[in-house]
């Protein structure tokens, strides 16, 4: 199956051509605490596990979109400027458009203003992928439901499955070969004094994309077959200390995945490493803390950059130990559904 059949599947009954002139949505940036790293089905991006995310509250991408009748190709612009049509990101982007143009000749000025940095492992394509889908949805008028929202963004980005929730996101991978079990679900639990910190060292684009680095994981490292039982462990240590909002297993299992998810990449063939050396003289400072009694964890994604996770009551201390700490209070939002995400 291919992306364009899910997509006539899920646009059945809707609109084929917009039905405003404009539509725009916000999408928060998640960060996985379990991992999605491997896929079941590259085409439609169809993770071999299923992984759990935090969503950053504002932080996040918020885009309008508009048809441009007459227009030549397609425009975008982040946080006003530009982007060249040249660049992996607005050939992504176009091709992922594609799919829901009204004809092949009509194309859209695409407006996003992002507050996170792009392409430093901050999950920047899940909610840029998720903004566009919601973005599609409002000026369609298509009124689809949050599966059907998570399942399209997810063609375009695995992790934008998980960006139309605030909080905990599960994203099941799901067993049907269309993938039409495959989507975001919103945990629903609450836990205000959770922080996160994000801890950037270089916001510059990676020079390998995870897409590349996770199928290389997969096809090479002799570890792989290893790693389905790590999550499915993971997973259930997450979902209890959520719900019993025990900090110490959270922190303890989310740092545990991600050191796992980049053991595997030390094993693949080429081996690569996201890690810079500020990268691991940060994690052994916080190990040093730890010893000391600070509950104070990480977790790293396809980047040197981490997010520490840590509670309110130890932000000070914290932020004496990281004074560039850039805290995000993630429940600090009241709704679970971002603005303009939800139908
Ligand atoms: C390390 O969602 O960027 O951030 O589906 O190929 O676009 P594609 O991959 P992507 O991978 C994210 C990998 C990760 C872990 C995670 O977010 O779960």
């Amino acid at each position: 199956m291919n992306k364009q059949a899910v997509v006539a599947h899920i646009l059945r009954d809707c609109f084929k051509v917009p039905k405003y002139r404009q539509g725009t949505a916000f999408a928060p940036a998640n960060i996985a605490l379990c991992k999605y790293w491997g896929k079941r089905d590259l085409e439609l991006n169809l993770p071999t596990t299923s992984s759990l995310s935090i969503s950053l509250g504002s932080f996040g991408a918020k885009t309008t979109l508009y048809l441009q009748e007459g227009a030549s190709h397609d425009v975008v612009f982040v946080n006003g400027k530009e982007v060249k049509a040249e660049s992996t990101f607005v050939q992504n982007l176009v091709a992922f458009l594609d799919l829901f143009r009204p004809s092949p000749f009509s194309f859209f000025q695409i407006e996003t203003e992002v507050n996170i940095p792009i392409g430093a492992g901050l999950a920047s394509s899940a909610c840029g992928f998720a903004a566009v889908v919601g973005a599609l949805n409002q000026l369609y008028g298509w009124q689809l439901s949050m599966s059907n929202l998570s399942i399209l963004a997810r063609l375009g980005s695995g992790s934008a499955a998980r960006s139309f929730w605030h909080g905990f996101v599960e994203w099941n991978c799901g067993v049907e070969k269309n993938g039409m079990d495959s989507f975001g679900v919103s945990l629903c639990e609450k836990w205000p004094n959770l922080r996160i910190g994000l801890l950037i060292f270089n916001a510059a684009q990676k020079p390998i994309s995870s897409r590349i680095a996770m199928q290389n994981t997969v096809l090479t490292s002799p570890f792989y077959k290893l790693w389905p039982e790590k999550q499915a462990c993971d997973l259930n240590r997450l979902r209890e200390a959520i719900q019993s909002q025990n900090f110490i297993v959270l922190g303890e299992t989310a740092e545990s995945n991600a050191l796992a998810m980049h053991a595997l990449m030390l094993t693949a063939n080429p081996a690569f490493f996201y890690s810079e050396p500020q990268t691991i003289a940060a994690q052994h400072k916080i190990w040093h803390h730890r010893r000391l009694g600070l509950p104070l964890f990480f977790t790293q994604d396809a980047g040197p950059n981490l997010k520490l996770l840590f509670l309110e009551q130890d932000s000070e201390a914290i932020e004496e130990i990281f004074p560039e700490l850039e805290i995000i209070a993630p429940f600090s939002t009241h709704e679970m559904h971002p603005e303009g995400a939800s139908s």
